[in-house]
């Protein structure tokens, strides 16, 4: 891919920026951000790492809305992030507004572009970006079930001693309490996971992939979790 393109320059933004410049998935990866500053102070560190992480993409960081054109692929991560004791759907309203914006701007920019939620209430989000966008399902897509599925795994290595390398997981459902961490598709060195866990430790680690989000925000209390949310996006793009 030739250009990514990131709204958002907070901490998920940024991280992703960096982890999509390490694994030299596109040429391009320009970090937008109504904060320019912000944004292209992300891009600055994130190039001064280049010669120790080994990577030639391009990271630059603005709030022109040049940077967008022609993107192949649009990550949108901006928005209001949730604050400990919040659901992701308490931040529907104002990160609706958000996306709006972003979407009317994406249409008149890259109109040919893939589009990717990350920001929350993500399922609905990404269901109300689909709709406004007018375009075929499968270019509007979000990020909620590969960070859930990581989560899983963390969680059955905390549980059997395994490393999360070796164990497969597959999670369903909303990005939320709706969730459904799937067992009989989700194996460890290969076995299935149904065998190797017994019902309580399957609740156990059900529930904590569930409030893994939670979890992470009620310890930091000023952030939500952004590197597996970086990872996750990554992983996706790849
Ligand atoms: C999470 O689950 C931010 O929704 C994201 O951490």
């Amino acid at each position: 891919m030739q250009k990514i393109s990131i709204y958002g320059a907070g901490r998920v933004g940024e991280t992703s920026a960096l982890m999509l410049a390490q694994k030299g998935l596109c040429q391009e990866v320009n970090l937008y951000d109504l904060r320019a500053n912000a944004a292209a102070g992300a891009a600055l560190d994130i190039m001064q790492s280049a010669s120790y992480f080994g990577f030639d993409t391009r990271v630059s960081g603005g709030s022109d809305a040049e940077l967008i054109r022609d993107s192949d692929l649009v990550i949108i991560t901006a928005g209001s992030p949730r604050k400990p004791g919040m659901s992701r759907s308490d931040v529907l309203d104002v990160n609706r507004a958000v996306i709006d914006t972003i979407v009317d701007q994406v249409l008149e920019l890259a109109p040919d572009a893939l589009l990717m939620l990350v920001t929350n209430p993500v399922d609905v989000l990404t269901w109300h970006a689909w709709k406004r966008t007018g375009w075929t399902r499968n270019r509007v897509f979000g990020l909620g079930g590969v960070l859930d599925a990581a989560r899983m795994a963390y969680y059955i290595g905390q549980e059997t001693g395994h490393s999360s390398r070796d164990i497969q997981t597959m999670v369903i459902g909303g990005h939320g309490d709706s969730m459904l961490p799937l067992f009989r598709f989700s194996s460890i060195h290969g076995i299935n996971a149904e065998i190797v866990l017994d019902s309580e430790a399957r609740t156990r680690v059900t529930e904590r992939t569930r409030n893994g989000g939670a979890e992470v925000l009620n310890l930091r209390e000023d952030s939500s979790a952004y590197t597996a949310p970086g990872a996750a996006v990554v992983t996706m793009v790849d």
